[in-house]
């Protein structure tokens, strides 16, 4: 059963409980699970602290089946409190997408302070080394407060790049006292008994199966979904796989096409694909030596106890379909991710030394706080690195993967096709993860390692095959193909332009006219890493695109990056934006795409002989009108 018809039900019976009671819902917009990880552990220990409250914790997306719900049933919560994360270029969780919809453009439709009852909380998990750093959170604690909300706590901004589970906790810790004063009896001066999370652990059944016997090895569900989704996702063949660097160049990059010929999934030009990969069996081997559990053991995990009635205490994932140990651990864990802390605890807790158990729980503990920060995250130290240090912790496998190893997420790729050129098939052109680790350790990449290990169909018939799903961007060719188009993508930022220059030459194979447009690349030596190389030379010379631009940042003399190409072209840049082009940047979002943004300013101020604050607006302006469209990770 997943989670969203758990919850589901407990509204029903928790509906049929008479009025009277504090009702307060926990909201969260997840995208892999943080999030909603924090939305439990808050609503459990809410649920031990206070009898009488109605504690709900829910899915955004399962709230409302309608917009129109969304702004009904808020009316009638008590007190609300939202876990929201903002990912990309400042964009919501997907099931977070509609709320936010809603609630941003529905403002003016609502009445003034329709919101007067309600007492709420944000907590905002994002990432301050991006741009619109809990830009999502914000929004909607400012928001909150504008329809007459009243805030019971200020905004929490979890911060990723640091220790976010320390941020949760101390917002949290700060929210107790007002929800005292709300949800305690006014006569119960006793103080609340101290609480414990209790670890999370999955029933575990050990099956008598060997893998030879077994028809259905954890398969992900069939094809012939109508919609496919992250819950729902489609396995599908690799067709081709190329490397797109030459010999000469130190890195790799992987060219790889999915079939999807005959699945029913479609995809647009400028979507991302999401790709479910495993991990590498050296990988899944080590795990299984610091388990001490053999790789053939067939088992299956339960949310439930053998009565059916629900394990008691800590929040837990849907489980994975029954399978071998060694599949379990190849395709749902994730476990070269550093250990979170609430993961060490799950370790102490089942370590038999004691000197080992006092280790993790220091390191998990406020005291411990630098040597975590320290020795687990600025080492990024893998939770494999974490277990052979402490070789006498050994959890049970439902403790293994519910409280230790996270579940290992699908990664998103922008896809590199057009399916007016390859309806069949999508594209992906994925940069290999090779790098030596503080600690020594080589970090393999899990999906890109995977990706360039994929075995294509016309190498062999027992080819590779993933679960994958298409997520929408709004990443679009304007649709007036007159109008011109401005394209920077350095490196594997090409990728979703690949797609527009396939569907352009379409266009104007059917007859189209084509407005101008350019596309400023950039790669380190055009002898190494130039990709795609061939076809975007054909894409200048039958006119899909006018103007190619290539920045080379370890060839010359001097280094060149896309931007430092874009002041070259500032005149030509500034004409085609007043003339009304749509501008898109895709790529790495801390370092190029934030420097391409300061350039555009630059360029408004230069060219358009304005002020700082009229450039920033005049960007800003094209940000809000859809005319400039990042797609950045
Ligand atoms: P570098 O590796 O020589 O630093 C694709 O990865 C290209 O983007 C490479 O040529 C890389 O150069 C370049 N690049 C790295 N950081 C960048 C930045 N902040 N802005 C623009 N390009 C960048």
């Amino acid at each position: 059963e997943s989670p969203k018809s758990m919850v589901a039900k407990n509204e029903v019976e928790q509906e049929e409980i008479d009025d009277g009671v504090i009702k307060v819902a926990i909201f969260f917009g997840t995208q892999t699970g943080t999030a909603e990880g924090f939305a439990k552990a808050l609503g459990e220990e809410a649920k031990a602290r206070y009898e009488k409250a109605r504690i709900k914790i829910i899915d955004l997306d399962d709230y409302a089946a309608e917009d129109e719900e969304y702004e009904a049933k808020l009316k009638k919560e008590n007190v609300a409190f939202f876990f929201l994360a903002t990912y990309g270029d400042g964009e919501p969780t997907d099931n977070a997408a509609r709320f936010y919809k809603w609630f941003v453009e529905g403002k003016e439709n609502r009445k003034e302070n329709c919101l007067k009852n309600l007492q709420y909380g944000v907590f905002g998990l994002g990432n301050r080394q991006y741009e619109h750093f809990n830009k999502i959170a914000k929004v909607v604690d400012e928001g909150l407060a504008k329809e007459g909300a009243k805030q019971i706590v200020p905004l929490g901004l979890g911060d990723d790049d640091q220790c976010i589970e320390d941020d949760f906790t101390s917002w949290r810790d700060s929210l107790w006292p007002e929800l005292d004063n709300l949800l305690r009896d006014g006569d119960d001066a006793t103080v609340a008994t101290p609480y414990t999370a209790a670890i999370p652990e999955y029933r575990v059944v050990f099956h008598d199966q060997t893998e030879g016997s077994i028809t259905s090895n954890g398969s992900f569900k069939a094809n012939g979904h109508t919609v496919y989704d992250a819950q729902h996702p489609c396995s599908a063949d690799v067709a081709v796989k190329k490397e797109l660097h030459t010999p000469a160049s130190d890195r790799s990059c992987t060219h790889l096409e999915f079939d999807i010929s005959g699945t029913g999934l479609t995809y647009e030009t400028g979507d991302h694909v999401g790709v479910y990969c495993e991990n590498l069996v050296e990988i899944v081997e080590e795990a299984e030596k610091l388990l001490d559990v053999s790789l053939n053991t067939y088992l299956s995990i339960h949310t439930d106890n053998e009565d059916g009635s629900p394990l008691s205490g800590g929040s837990l994932l849907p489980p994975f379909p029954p399978c071998t140990l060694r599949t379990a651990l190849a395709r749902y864990a994730d476990l070269l991710g550093s250990p979170k802390k609430s993961a060490l605890l799950a370790l102490a807790a089942h370590a038999s030394d004691s000197s080992e158990a006092e280790k993790l729980r220091y390191l998990a503990s406020p005291a411990g706080k630098d040597e975590y920060a320290q020795w687990v995250v600025s080492n990024q130290r893998s939770l494999l690195e974490v277990m052979a240090e402490f070789p006498s912790a050994k959890p049970p496998l439902g403790v293994f993967f519910a409280a230790v190893a996270p579940r290992l997420q699908p990664r998103f790729y922008s896809i590199s096709s057009s399916p007016r050129t390859s309806p069949s098939r999508i594209h992906v052109t994925c940069a290999l993860v090779h790098e030596k680790t503080p600690t020594g350790r080589i970090h393999k990449g899990i999906c890109s390692t995977w990706i360039k290990n994929a075995v294509p169909l016309e190498q062999s018939h027992d080819c590779s095959r993933a679960p994958i799903f298409v997520r929408q961007s709004n990443f679009r060719l304007p649709s007036d193909t007159n109008v011109p188009v401005i394209m920077i993508g350095p490196g594997t930022g090409l990728a979703p332009f690949r797609g527009f220059l396939q569907e352009r030459l379409a266009l104007k194979e059917e007859g189209s006219e084509l407005g101008p447009s350019v596309l400023f690349f950039g790669c380190r030596n055009s002898q190494m890493d130039y990709i795609y190389q061939d076809e975007l030379n054909n894409f200048v010379q039958t006119g899909a695109l006018s103007e190619l631009v290539i920045a080379l940042s370890r060839e010359g003399s001097t280094k060149q990056y896309v931007q430092h190409k874009m002041m070259e072209k500032a005149a030509d840049i500034w004409n085609m934006i007043s003339e009304g082009a749509y501008l898109y940047v895709c790529g790495d979002a801390k370092g190029m795409a934030r420097d391409v943004h300061r350039t555009l300013h630059t360029i408004a101020q230069e060219q358009g002989s304005m002020g700082s604050t009229e450039a920033e607006s005049l960007v800003k302006n094209l940000q809000t009108t859809g005319r400039y469209l990042r797609d950045v990770w």
